[in-house]
This record gives structure tokens, sequence and C-alpha cells, in this order.
């Protein structure tokens, strides 16, 4: 058989016989001519076999083709402006690599559940294919940004001892009779890095046992977490607005056929650039009550509350400095009302609500104390959190972007549990 191209490279092999080798996603025979598609994972190519053209156990091996079958089809390319990718292949060989009796997942509509359960060949489906590709592209933007920027990549642990966010949330583990939990955040490790490195960032998976059945909560998710000395929470948001716009930027500039096949309508993505929209917590809370809420002063916004603000926004919006009672223990205290921390939220249009998380720190030893404690969490685990404080502390600020919630809004997609390819929930560990 001629040399294996693959179906993203067909335009430099114009007239040539070549061959491609992938799955079957369908089949169709008018006479005596058939069509099957083949996806390669770089794309789909369709291939006409001519009857009269080809060996007869080449006419008979397409009848039995079936979905998913592995195959390796010869052909010659040809140009054809009205195929899917431009291009298509004209048959004169057909192997058969691996069968497929009995595909689960048939063209027909499946229930969510099902398909979840079908993850591993649910990932072959041109919506989850696309969704995931675009997820791709934006983890790599993620890194692309802030290594232009100069900033260092560290690894933050994922077992630890010390609580990051919240004690109610929390998937605990042994640890050689020792209490450890899964990472909710790498913010703690990050802080140490910033006075090592100045600007850093984590990347990696977050854990949270989250007991909520959203569209927008996952058990297991990632989380992109800068870290920058020096910077204060005005700073933050001023880099949060340019690093979103430049996701978004990239994901518009490079997965153009991706997010046309998620139908994604990209006009509402192509006005997202700084500056974002900014409201205080305080005339957030009044805005909402306006608009018929009952949310009191004091409780952090609901996911309802968020698409109401955002509402008819042409860009994110960020929400800032939120009352103590609804945060976490290391926020710092906003001297200007000191009910309040010095922290945002931004909250992504379209319905999508929160997708990032920031604050500036407490960088005051004795106010961090009182914080840890005031949430009821055991100071020992933190003292070498203090040591920060304690050997030459330093403003700094950071956050953390939701990899999923993003990749979400910016597909369009409903559900965050599509845009990871192994989705983690509270009823689902496999597959
Ligand atoms: O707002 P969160 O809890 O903030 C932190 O963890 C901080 N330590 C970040 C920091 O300042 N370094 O989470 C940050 C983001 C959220 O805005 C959301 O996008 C995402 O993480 N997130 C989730 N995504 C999916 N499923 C969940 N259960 C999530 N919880 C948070
Ligand atoms: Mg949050």
């Amino acid at each position: 058989m001629s040399d294996t191209v693959e179906v993203s490279d067909l335009a430099s092999h114009v007239g040539a016989e070549i061959v491609i080798r992938g799955w079957v996603e369908s089949t169709r025979a008018h006479g005596k001519v058939a069509f099957l598609d083949v996806r390669d994972g770089t794309g789909v190519v369709q291939g006409v076999v001519i009857k009269k053209e080809v060996a007869d156990e080449v006419w008979e091996r397409h009848a039995t083709l079936t979905l998913e079958t592995s195959v390796a089809v010869e052909g010659i390319v040809r140009g054809e402006p009205r195929a899917p990718g431009g291009h298509e292949l004209t048959v004169t060989g057909l192997k058969i690599l691996g069968g497929s009796d009995d595909y689960p997942i048939q063209p027909k509509d499946h229930g969510v559940d099902f398909l979840l359960d079908q993850r591993h060949l649910w990932l072959r489906s041109r919506v989850q294919w696309a969704g995931l590709k675009v997820r791709a592209e934006v983890e790599q933007a993620i890194h692309d940004f802030f290594y232009q920027r100069g900033f260092v990549r560290i690894d933050a642990p994922i077992l630890t001892g010390a609580i990051g966010e919240h004690a109610g949330s929390l998937f605990e583990t042994d640890y050689f009779g020792e209490k450890a939990y899964l990472a909710q955040t790498g913010q703690l490790y990050a802080e140490a890095a910033a006075a090592a490195f100045r600007s850093i960032y984590t990347f990696g998976p977050t854990f949270r046992a989250e007991k909520s059945k959203t569209r927008r909560h996952l058990t297991e998710f990632w989380m992109v977490e800068p870290e920058v000395a020096f910077m204060d929470s005005e700073g933050s948001m001023r880099l949060q607005e340019e690093f979103v716009s430049y996701l978004v930027e990239r994901a518009l500039e490079r997965c153009q056929e991706e997010l046309k096949m998620l139908e994604r309508d990209t006009s509402k993505l192509e006005t997202v650039r700084p500056p974002f929209p900014r409201l205080n917590y305080t005339d957030a809370v009044a805005r909402l009550r306006e608009l018929g809420s009952d949310l009191e002063w004091g409780s952090d916004l609901g996911a309802p509350d968020e698409v109401a603000l955002t509402e008819g926004l042409d860009r994110p919006l960020f929400v800032f400095n939120y009352p103590r009672e609804a945060k976490a223990f290391y926020m710092k205290e906003n001297p200007a009302d000191p009910r309040t921390f010095l922290c945002n939220d931004c909250l992504a249009p379209e319905g999508y609500g929160e997708i990032i998380g920031g604050s500036q720190r407490e960088d005051d030893l004795e106010r961090l104390r009182a914080g840890i404690s005031s949430q009821g969490l055991p100071e020992e685990v933190y003292s070498w959190y203090l040591d920060l404080r304690r050997y030459g502390t330093f403003p700094h600020s950071g956050f953390g972007l939701g990899v999923e919630r993003t990749v979400a809004w910016i597909t369009g997609r409903p559900h965050v549990r599509e845009l990871i390819p192994f989705p983690r929930l509270m009823n689902r560990l496999r597959p």
C-alpha cells in the first residue's frame, strides 16, 4: 500500500495515491457508487468507491463496514470544493484493521447519562472532539500568555495537609496515619513561590467534594493560578482582563473550524477585550434588589444573581470587594471598609457566571491568624504559610481561572462536563 498521510495534510497530496488510516464514521451506497467517511483524528474525509473501477473484493468489503471499524483506505486525492475538508478520495484499496460490531453510539438521540457512561467512545464524536480541541488550544494559550510575560510555572502539590479554601468540600485521605487532602487550590504554595520568583503560575487539577449537581460543578477540575509579588487587587483585575481576552482571541484565531462545528456564535466573543466593566459588591446587591431579588448584603452571589448581573453584556464583568463572610480566610481586609475584602470574581456573560476568583492576600501576620481561627481552621498546619508573613511579608495578589468553565463559555456548551476528557462528578467515577 502507499504511504499513510493525515486528513489534515491532504492539500499537499492532491493527485497522489495515498493511504488514510482511521475509523469509519458512515457509509452509503447508491447503485454502483458507494461512499465512506473516514475519521483519522485530524479530520474526516469522504472516500468514493466506484464499482467498476475497484477490485470485487474492495467493493464487497465496503458493504460489510460497520460504524467505527478501523480501516486503511487507499485512494487518489482529489480537490472537491463541496466536500467538508475540500478534498475527497477516489478509493483504490480498502483494508479492515479492526472490526466493530454493535457500536453502542448510533446516529440517533441518546440520553446524556448513556453518553457519559460511554465517554471513552463518545470522545470520538464531532462535538466532543471540537470542544476538547478548543480546550487544548486554551491550555496552550494559558502557558503562552504567562511565558511571554516572564512568569515561572510552579507545580503545586496535589496531596496537602492544609485546607486551601474551606472545610466544606474536602476529599480526605489517610497519609501514613496523618490526614491529607486532595488540593482544592494551589494558591498557598503559589504565594510561597511568588516570594522566590516574583511572578509565577500554577496549573493543575484541583478537587472539591461538591455535593452539587449543577452545570458548572465538577469534583475534579483544572485551574490556572497566577500569583504576583507587589501586585495589588487593581493590578490583578487588569491582568485578568488581559488574560481572559487573550484566551478568547486565541480560540477565535486558531479554532475557527471547531467553533463552527460547535455552532458557536463567535460575534459574541469578538467584543471581549479590556477593559471589563467593574461593579462593587454593595452596588451589585443594590442592583439585584432593584431587579426583584431578596439577596441580603453579606451573602455570596448565587448563579442566578451572576446571570442577572451579566445580562446583555458583551464581555465579562468584575464584581469586587465581597463581604468577609462570603469568602475565604486568606483575603486582605479592605482598609476603606473592613467588612469587606480586596477581592474580585470575574463573571462571564451569556449565563456562564464565575470563571475567576481572585484577591489580594492578607499580608499582616496577626490579621491572617485571626482569619484562620475565625473560620475554625487548625493553625498548626498553616505555620509554614504564616512564615511568609514572618519573613519579609509583601503585598501580593493572585487569582484562579477554572479551565472547564472558561472553555464551556468560549465553546458555548451548556455543561462543564463536556469540556474535560473524563469528567468526575458526584455520581460519576467511570470511565
Ligand atoms: O473561586 P475559587 O474557589 O478560588 C480559588 O480556589 C482561589 N484559591 C484561586 C486563587 O486566588 N488562586 O475557584 C477559582 C475558579 C472558579 O472561579 C471557577 O472557575 C473554578 O475555579 N471552579 C470550579 N470549576 C469547576 N467545578 C468546580 N467545582 C469549581 N470550583 C471552582
Ligand atoms: Mg469563587
